[in-house]
């Protein structure tokens, strides 16, 4: 059968991939922000996984505001990177797994979770920022992303968007679904976006140190506590964009520990710096026992 083995926590931020792309990854302001993948770079090396199920938001670039789903998976065997304005970033194609995306959509929607299907769309900085930060730069045409990816889209910039706890909740029922897929296959899942960023309006600029670290320790020790969370707390503490986070806690409730009980997952690694453009960078690789 197949397994989730692990969950890798990361924010998303547009101007990092710009760093990347543009080989400023060295310059003194980005250098300690790329330092704190350095570990997830080698451990994902030695640890590969078949298929990542890749939980990102859409920045309205495959959906636009006249029709955005709650909850949408990709079921495609290919996607482009998208056009945000400044052209595709120069990153390979990214390859999907049909065969365990139509899976996992029969499972969790049976199991009352509506999620849309998609069979073709782009992927914006949401989903590729994450990949390039965990495997580096790759040329966009001679090279491989080393994995599948299946993306599982969230609304989190049209309210209103889900809860924290319908997030958890999706995550276990993502982790039945995977169990459930008869190949041995070693799968991932990724909760990616924040952590506290306001992009907009008199808070813009606003980060909440305090705030983040607590949610770190909270998402790592007392995950089901953490989905109670009202949005409101979010918007609230973290800025207007730092509801984003509420993606992890799927990622989270996909672990083991939550409907097999024992010990927490092992932390694996654990980084947070500020700033980064306009946020801060968080990211956590949590591992089942
Ligand atoms: C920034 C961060 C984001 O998550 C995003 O989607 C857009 C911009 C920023 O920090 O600038
Ligand atoms: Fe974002």
């Amino acid at each position: 059968m197949a397994r989730i083995t692990a969950s890798v926590y990361t924010s998303h931020i547009p101007a990092v991939g710009a760093a990347i792309d543009l080989g400023k990854t060295h310059e003194p302001y980005w250098q300690p922000a790329f330092a704190g993948y350095e570990f997830g770079k080698q451990w994902i090396r030695n640890n590969p996984p078949d298929v990542i199920l890749l939980v990102y938001n859409d920045h309205a670039t495959a959906f636009s505001m006249d029709m955005i789903p709650t909850f949408a998976i990709g079921t495609a065997a290919e996607y482009a990177s998208a056009d945000e304005g400044w052209g595709p970033r120069p990153v390979p194609k990214v390859r999907g797994h049909p065969e365990l995306a139509s899976h996992i959509a029969q499972s969790v929607i049976q199991d009352d979770f509506d999620l849309t299907v998609v069979n073709k769309m782009d992927l914006d900085h949401g989903l590729t920022v994450p990949l390039s930060l965990m495997f580096g730069v790759l040329d966009p045409v001679k090279d491989r992303w080393p994995c599948a990816v299946i993306p599982l889209a969230v609304n989190v910039v049209l309210y209103p968007v889900p809860s924290g706890r319908r997030c958890f909740n999706l995550g276990r029922a993502l982790r039945k679904a995977v169990a459930s897929y008869d190949e041995p296959l070693k799968v991932q899942v990724w909760g990616t976006g924040g952590m506290s960023h306001q992009l907009q309006g008199a808070r813009a600029g606003l980060i909440n140190r305090e705030w983040d670290n607590r949610f770190l320790d909270r998402l790592i020790a007392e995950p089901a506590k953490l989905a109670e969370v009202p949005h409101i707390e979010y918007v609230r503490e973290a800025g207007s964009e730092g509801i984003e986070l509420v993606m992890w806690l799927i990622a989270r409730g996909a672990m083991s520990d939550i409907d097999e009980g024992g010990a927490p997952p092992k932390v694996l690694h654990r980084f947070y710096h500020v700033p980064a453009s306009n946020t801060a960078v968080g990211h956590l690789i949590l591992e089942n026992r």
